[in-house]
């Protein structure tokens, strides 16, 4: 499998396994502390991917906070921040999200053959739109990642994209931090929905590291054999 990036799954859930709540505010699951190393992971990959609804409802900026962090990618010869993915099926994409406007990273968005010429018109001079067929294959999309030179993927969610690695098997390594709160209301985004997960009773997962973070906790599972699960 070494045809792909190394993924690593990235994303916050309530205790009830809710990554959002259904208000039209963004949902902080996370704490301060818990966002500086998801900042020091982001500084160690080549690339970051969140799917086109995490940019539609959260618009992140997905760029290295930490001045220190960026500088050191700098001295290392990369970009400060890693090249930042998306993907879309329909194109629906606002130029001004921060997403396109924020940091001077590479922007590829993986858009589906029906939306592409309208998405490279929308984009135009803001991201690299590329053609990813239909429907849009995320094994596909990992191996044209790694003609473009990355290595290493971070997969910042949400519900549709993280599914969609994992019941695929395209995961190496995911990190799942449990916010201390329900949300209690069936009309937000679980983690992921129903599908065949590679994990199951008869396979279970392996947990490379328990971290309490302050107010949360970190679990690092071993998804595949090149997450190193010492
Ligand atoms: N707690 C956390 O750590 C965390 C992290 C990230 C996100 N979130 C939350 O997750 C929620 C968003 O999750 P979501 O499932 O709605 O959105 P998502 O996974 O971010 O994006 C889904 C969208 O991506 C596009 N897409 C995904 N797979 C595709 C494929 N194979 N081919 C073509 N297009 C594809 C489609 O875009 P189009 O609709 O444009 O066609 C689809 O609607 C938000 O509430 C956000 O706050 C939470």
């Amino acid at each position: 499998m070494t045809d792909r990036p190394y993924v690593l799954l990235s994303c916050a859930t309530s205790m009830d396994g809710y990554l959002d709540d259904a208000s039209g505010q963004r949902l902080l699951l996370s704490n301060e502390a818990d966002l500086d190393r998801v900042d020091a992971v982001r500084a160690g990959c080549d690339a970051i991917l969140v799917g086109a609804g995490t940019v539609r409802r959260d618009d992140p900026r997905l760029v290295v906070r930490s001045a220190r962090r960026r500088a050191e990618r700098v001295a290392r010869g990369l970009p400060a921040s890693p090249a930042k993915v998306t993907v879309t099926g329909c194109g629906d994409l606002d130029p001004t999200a921060r997403f396109f406007t924020t940091g001077d990273a590479d922007r590829i968005v993986y858009c589906a053959t029906p939306a592409v010429q309208k998405t490279g018109e929308r984009l135009a001079g803001r991201a690299t739109v590329v053609d990813a067929g239909e429907p849009v294959d995320p094994a596909w999309l990992l191996a044209d990642l790694a003609g473009r030179g990355v290595d290493r993927l971070m997969v910042e969610g949400g519900a549709s994209v993280l599914g969609q690695f994992l019941t695929a098997g395209l995961a190496d390594e995911l990190h799942l931090v449990l916010a201390p709160f329900f949300v209690g209301d069936g009309r937000a985004p679980r983690f992921v929905g129903d599908g065949t997960f590679p994990w199951h009773p008869g396979r279970r997962a392996r947990v490379a590291e328990t971290r309490q973070i302050g107010d949360v906790v970190l679990v690092r599972y071993a998804l595949s054999e090149r997450c190193d699960a010492t």
